[in-house]
């Protein structure tokens, strides 16, 4: 998992190791990692909340029923939050509530309400360790795709010698990072509900030339087509991905092909759109291309202090696809900055589509760039909240939607 901008929510209960748990929130952070920490009640007798607090930068959540806390971020947002939650150390009261899904304290409550993936750094004595009930548990929680780093084996803290050991931060925090974490969360919650489906998706920005060496184009990441592309190859479907430039690693299993300018994009589509079952546009086309792309250079010019170029539409990808004799069941994107749902929904109806996903891009927290997002789902007949989440997590969520409208509007 590529640390870098996610949200790392550090679960610590009740056991020695908790002293190495600023260190912990410091490593994290060195990644680039937002961290927000949780305690148990024992946990705070072994390490000061204020020490969390002040490395993390954040307030630190402890008990269930603190109304500062929830007027903040509520515990249900702080499981939407996280892109991971990390549990360490995991103690083996801890790991037992974890395996048998109890929830009476806040970190317990946290780990049922989020869909991040979890992962555990045990420490406990080594006795605790080999004893078959935190075996068992331990093995409940694998089976359900919970990550276990360590323990590691040495001189405890009772006295004793043998494994039981929390993990260092370092290492703990190098665990996680090369851990690629999205496939287990599928493999244990997701039905393959896609399967037998030809989804086409756009993604990433287009590049529009105005000489051999300049272009002009746009924000967007393409995290949003991605994750979408990567999240129906895993619930099923086989993908074709149309992706603008981006700094993204090809999906698995995905047909991506790469393009630069919206014509291009367009013509990509258009010889590959039949057999499509479902069409996804994510991409951000650039409106305009420049209307002759001057064979050389454009060179600075003596006694001339600008330039003017002279642009013309391009093609509008989504609504070609929309308006053909047989088109796919559409899903388009709108990102605007004002009166969202009003734009969202005029574009539904103009472009011909089946539903569209607005995202408000105003706020620098959400949409373009960055790694999470909100959306509002809108078909012809109803409208539906997505709240704040990875856009991993929302992808998936997304597609489930798409899936039950596409299912109605076959039937
Ligand atoms: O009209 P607007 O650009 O706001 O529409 C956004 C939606 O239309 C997105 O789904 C985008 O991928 C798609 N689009 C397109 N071709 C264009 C412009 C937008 O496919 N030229």
């Amino acid at each position: 998992m590529q640390l870098d901008q996610k949200n790392v929510l550090l679960g610590i209960s009740g056991g020695i190791a908790a002293y190495k748990t600023p260190d912990l929130v410091r490593k994290f952070k060195a990644t680039g990692a937002n961290v927000r920490v949780v305690m148990t009640d024992s946990a705070t007798e072994f390490v000061s909340k204020l020490a969390l607090q002040a490395v993390s930068g954040n307030k630190v959540s402890h008990t269930m029923l603190d109304e500062d806390a929830e007027a903040g971020m509520g515990h249900i947002e702080l499981a939407r939050w996280a892109d991971v939650f990390v549990v360490a150390p995991a103690t083996a009261n801890t790991i037992a509530k974890l395996a048998y899904g109890l929830a009476d304290d806040l970190l317990t409550t946290l780990a049922l309400a989020t869909k991040a993936p979890i992962a555990i750094a045990p420490a406990m004595n080594q006795q605790m360790w080999a004893a078959p009930a935190t075996l068992t548990n331990i093995d409940i929680l694998k089976s359900r795709g919970v990550f276990q780093i360590g323990p590691g084996a040495g001189e405890q803290a009772c006295g004793d010698v043998g494994y039981g050991r929390m993990l260092e931060p370092i290492e703990i925090v190098e665990a996680i990072a090369s851990k690629e974490f999205t496939s287990t969360y599928f493999e244990v919650n997701e039905a393959p509900i896609l399967s037998g489906l030809n989804v086409m998706i756009t993604a990433g920005p287009t590049r529009e030339a105005l000489d051999p060496v300049r272009y002009i184009t746009n924000h967007s990441s393409g995290k949003m087509g991605y994750a979408l592309a990567t999240a129906a190859k895993k619930l099923g479907a086989s993908v074709t991905l149309v992706s603008g430039p981006v700094n993204l690693k090809q999906p698995d299993g995905v047909n991506t092909i790469q393009i630069q300018s919206a014509q291009d994009m367009l013509d990509v589509c258009l010889s590959k759109v039949e057999g499509q079952d479902i069409f996804i546009a994510c991409a951000a086309v650039a409106d305009f291309r420049l209307s002759d792309i001057p064979q050389h250079k454009v060179k600075k010019k003596e006694g001339e202090d600008g330039l003017t170029l002279t642009f013309e539409k391009n093609p509008d990808i989504l609504k070609t696809v929309a308006s053909l004799d047989n088109p796919p069941f559409t899903l388009g994107f709108a990102a605007e900055t004002q009166d969202v749902e009003k734009y969202a929904t005029d574009k539904l109806t103009r472009k011909k589509l089946n539903m569209i996903a607005a995202n408000d891009v105003s706020s620098s927290e959400l949409g373009f760039n960055s790694d999470r997002n909100a959306l509002t789902v809108i078909t012809h007949e109803k409208s539906v909240k997505l709240a704040p989440d990875s856009k991993d997590s929302l992808a998936v969520e997304l597609l489930k939607l798409l899936e039950q409208e596409y299912r109605l509007h076959k039937q």
